[in-house]
């Protein structure tokens, strides 16, 4: 099993490397039974309150090392900071952390955004055999709290 200080020593390299300040993450490791099933990371940045619900930058989701699957994630850039490059940016430091503990597959379960997605390099789930193998990975999703709708999208990483 990874340990929750290699989780946490991943996660703050890949929000630094894309310019984040540690000061603005916020890490939360799910339990069951004392081990960690699944880890979840919410992290903010331009406020100093990250108790606040809506703040002007925020990303957060499930990393799932032992189901190999990040998910039931939220991206949200408020004016006026869309359109300089934070969005993408959040992207690329999850993913970053996915492929650094072996997480193979992104899934966004609410697209309100597909353009942004697409060009993100995210598809439809539905139409993509790998959904058939998340559902052997992963035995009853609904049961492990994972949610999809008919917007969902996915990509696949590479893992060494
Ligand atoms: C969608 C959203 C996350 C994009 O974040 P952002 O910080 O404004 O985007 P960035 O500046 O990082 O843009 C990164 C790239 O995506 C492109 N892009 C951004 N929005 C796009 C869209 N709607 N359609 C196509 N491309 C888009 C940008 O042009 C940029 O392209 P580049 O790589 O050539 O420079 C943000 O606008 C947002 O939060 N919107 C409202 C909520 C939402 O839709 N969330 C997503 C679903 S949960």
């Amino acid at each position: 099993m990874i340990s929750e200080s290699h989780i946490d020593s991943v996660v703050r390299d890949a929000f630094a490397a894309e310019g984040f300040a540690n000061e603005n993450l916020r890490l939360d490791h799910f339990r069951r039974d004392g081990a960690i099933v699944s880890e979840v990371l919410y992290a903010s940045c331009g406020l100093k309150n990250l108790s606040s619900v809506h703040p002007p930058l925020f990303c957060s989701y499930q990393l799932n090392p032992a189901l190999r699957l990040s998910y039931n994630g939220n991206l949200h850039i408020r004016d006026p900071f869309c359109g300089k490059g934070y969005g993408a940016a959040f992207v690329h430091a999850r993913e970053r952390i996915c492929t650094e503990l072996g997480i193979d597959a992104v899934v966004i379960n609410l697209c309100t955004n597909p353009g942004f997605w697409k060009h993100m390099g995210y598809g439809r789930l539905g139409l993509r055999p790998f959904f058939g193998e998340w559902k052997t990975r992963t035995g009853d999703m609904r049961a492990k709290g994972i949610y999809l709708s008919v917007s969902s999208r996915f990509k696949r990483l590479s893992v060494q």
